[in-house]
């Protein structure tokens, strides 16, 4: 299940990420700042929930079918500018190596061109992160370029290198994007076409 974070996720945000911080931390530069207090997770997700009901930037939750359990982290990310939206993720690290990450890449891609009407979806991934390599090309994204010192870093630590992987809608339907189960729903639950 991917939806909106809402502040009252945090008892499972926590769960996810204070059992994954070794996990987490060569990769995502926000780990450094965990653990959080409860407080500042709620403060957080307020903050995710405001920009998504105000379309300005979408992060998404990775839930169990349940919801009793966040698995991780995604999101539709406006910073790839106009025309465009860059998915990110990051799964929890018991839940690994059970194609949650591509699965939840392909659904929000799929979305990011079918509903959000976006021409292009990015995704930036460090050179030595191996795992996250393989989700955009087992998804069918074009790898376009290696650019320098372009991943957001730790403050006061030099940016990562990343590797820039793009879908554009007119390729949708040759990818495994556009076969990957998937069911989309508005905000009263009704189905969306896709
Ligand atoms: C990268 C990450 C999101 C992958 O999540 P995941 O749910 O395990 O990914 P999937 O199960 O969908 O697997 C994708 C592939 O990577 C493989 N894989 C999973 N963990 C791996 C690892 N540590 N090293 C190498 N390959 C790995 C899977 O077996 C699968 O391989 P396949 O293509 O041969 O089938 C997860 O490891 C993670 O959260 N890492 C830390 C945060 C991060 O790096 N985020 C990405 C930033 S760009």
């Amino acid at each position: 299940m991917l939806r909106c974070w809402d502040p009252r996720d945090a008892p499972l945000l926590a769960d996810a990420i204070d059992s994954s911080l070794d996990h987490l931390r060569p990769w995502m530069p926000w780990a450094h700042d965990e653990p959080r207090s409860l407080d500042e997770r709620i403060g957080l997700l307020r903050g995710f929930r405001g920009r998504f009901d105000l379309g300005e930037d979408f992060v998404y939750g990775i839930f169990s079918r349940d919801e009793r359990e966040a698995v991780g982290g995604s999101g539709l990310h406006t910073r790839a500018g106009e025309g465009a939206l860059e998915i990110g993720y990051w799964i929890r690290a018991s839940a690994v190596g059970r194609g949650y990450a591509r699965e939840a890449t392909a659904a929000l891609a799929r979305v990011a061109i079918r509903v959000c009407g976006v021409d292009r979806v990015e995704i930036r991934v460090d050179p030595a992160n191996e795992a996250s390599l393989r989700i955009p090309r087992a998804l069918g994204f074009a790898e376009e370029a290696t650019l320098r010192r372009r991943l957001p870093g730790r403050e006061g630590e030099a940016r990562g290198d990343a590797v820039v992987f793009a879908l554009f809608a007119d390729e949708l339907d040759r990818t495994p994007v556009s076969s990957a189960p998937l069911e989309a729903f508005d905000a009263l639950g009704r189905s969306i076409p896709l």
